[in-house]
């Protein structure tokens, strides 16, 4: 990894979903790393979006990395059917079950890199006994639920937290943050590895948009 610049994963939850298929490419031709998917299930957030069907149809259409973010309760029961679509990374939230290490063992047996994440009032204690586990550690810098909110602040902490951590203990997770990403916020995210943006990079033109997150790990 070039450690020199942030990944970037739009999140395609702020795209055109009439045309999901060609914002894929165009983002992907503009310099994305990796797709990021919310799959939200109107219980575990109050919205629902997509399910493991639209992540199948997805994964013809583009080679780039598909991080599915499982905002769903009970997330074991659905592993299965994530990893049959082709899913790169499935990362699921801590409160979402009571089998947190049996569900990150099976997406890992499955063949994909499994990812621990957080809401925002969660401490980072919760996670501790999965992140020997876990090739991904995502940061929720909103609530999770909708895009379009404003980046908190007093979350950069658990950024910094995790990396000096996984300095101390040889942990070999990428750190990632999700939520109101953009021009603005990303040198608070300096300390994370890959960042997740949806309505910045939608709403502005997406190769400069993805170029300025990319770059600014070095500003
Ligand atoms: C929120 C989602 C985010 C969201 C980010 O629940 O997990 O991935 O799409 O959107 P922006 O970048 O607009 O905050
Ligand atoms: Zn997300």
């Amino acid at each position: 990894m070039d450690n020199n610049q942030f990944l970037v994963a739009p999140s395609i939850l702020s795209a055109d979903f009439s045309k999901l298929a060609e914002e894929i490419k165009a983002v992907e031709s503009a310099g994305a790393d990796w797709i990021h998917v919310d799959v939200m299930d109107g219980h575990f957030v109050p919205n629902l979006t997509i399910g493991a069907p639209v992540v199948s149809s997805l994964r013809p259409v583009t080679k780039a990395v598909l991080d599915v973010h499982l905002m769903i309760d009970h997330p074991e029961k659905y592993v299965d059917d994530f990893l049959a679509a082709g899913s790169d990374y499935i990362t699921i939230h801590v409160e979402s079950s009571l089998k947190v290490k049996e569900t990150l063992i099976a997406i890992k047996d499955g063949g994909a890199k499994a990812g621990i994440t957080l809401k925002p009032r969660t401490t980072l204690d919760e996670i501790k006994p999965f992140l020997e586990l876990v090739d991904l550690v995502l940061v929720m810098t909103v609530e999770p639920g909708f895009g379009g909110q404003s980046f908190m602040t007093e979350q950069v902490e658990k950024i910094k937290t995790l990396k000096k951590w996984r300095e101390e203990q040889g942990y070999s997770y990428l750190i990632e943050v999700d939520g109101g990403v953009n021009a603005d916020t990303v040198s608070q995210c300096v300390d994370a590895d890959v960042l997740v943006a949806g309505s910045y990079v939608f709403k502005n033109d997406y190769t400069q948009a993805i170029k300025t997150l990319k770059e600014a790990k070095n500003v």
